[in-house]
């Protein structure tokens, strides 16, 4: 199955020179999305994973069903203001906008291994925030899964020592 066929490249959004990648033409095909899921959960497994994480929003569709194909539980880091408990904070810049992202504070036990899972790896920003907020919680980054790599953006560069797998590339 040519997964990378059911993306849609939209061009100059959500601004101009921005290549937008649409992951909502593969997430409608079922047997695409299930495929998806299923080849990011198999590169969790063998990681004895004990929990997925997912930034808002576009994380939430690919992190949560990988985390019940794992078997595991799932752990949202949302924009501020959106958790009601005690959480942990991460300000940082983006390719295009957001300021910051947030963990409840008491969501990852000490120890526990995490996959970290979104749909796309652009600048490796957003993730290297995840990875900060995990670590500081106690947690292990155990890997990082994304469905879409923007190699010429460099993110893996940033992201280095840590296990990354992408299932779709763009060079
Ligand atoms: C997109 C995407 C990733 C991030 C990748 O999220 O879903 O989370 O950008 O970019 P980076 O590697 O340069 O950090 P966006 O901020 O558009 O939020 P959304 O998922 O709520 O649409």
């Amino acid at each position: 199955m040519d997964l990378r066929q059911k993306i849609r490249v939209v061009d100059d959004f959500p601004e101009p020179g921005i290549s937008f990648k649409d992951i909502t033409t593969l997430l409608c095909d079922g047997p695409s999305f299930q495929s998806a899921i299923r080849q990011i959960a198999d590169f969790g497994r063998p990681r004895a994973i004990d929990l997925v994480v997912g930034p808002e929003a576009r994380g939430f569709v690919i992190g949560a069903p990988t985390a019940y194909a794992l078997g595991v539980g799932f752990v949202p880091i949302r924009k501020p203001g959106k958790l009601p408990g005690v959480t942990i904070r991460k300000d940082y810049q983006l390719e295009y906008g957001r300021d910051g992202l947030e963990i409840h504070a008491d969501a990852i036990q000490p120890g526990q291994r995490v996959f970290i899972v979104d749909d796309l790896l652009a600048t490796g920003g957003t993730i290297h925030s995840c990875i900060e907020l995990v670590e500081r919680s106690g947690g292990i980054v155990a890997g990082l899964g994304f469905l879409i790599e923007l190699q010429y953006l460099e993110g893996r560069k940033k992201l280095a020592p840590y296990e990354i797998f992408s299932l779709i590339q763009y060079e």
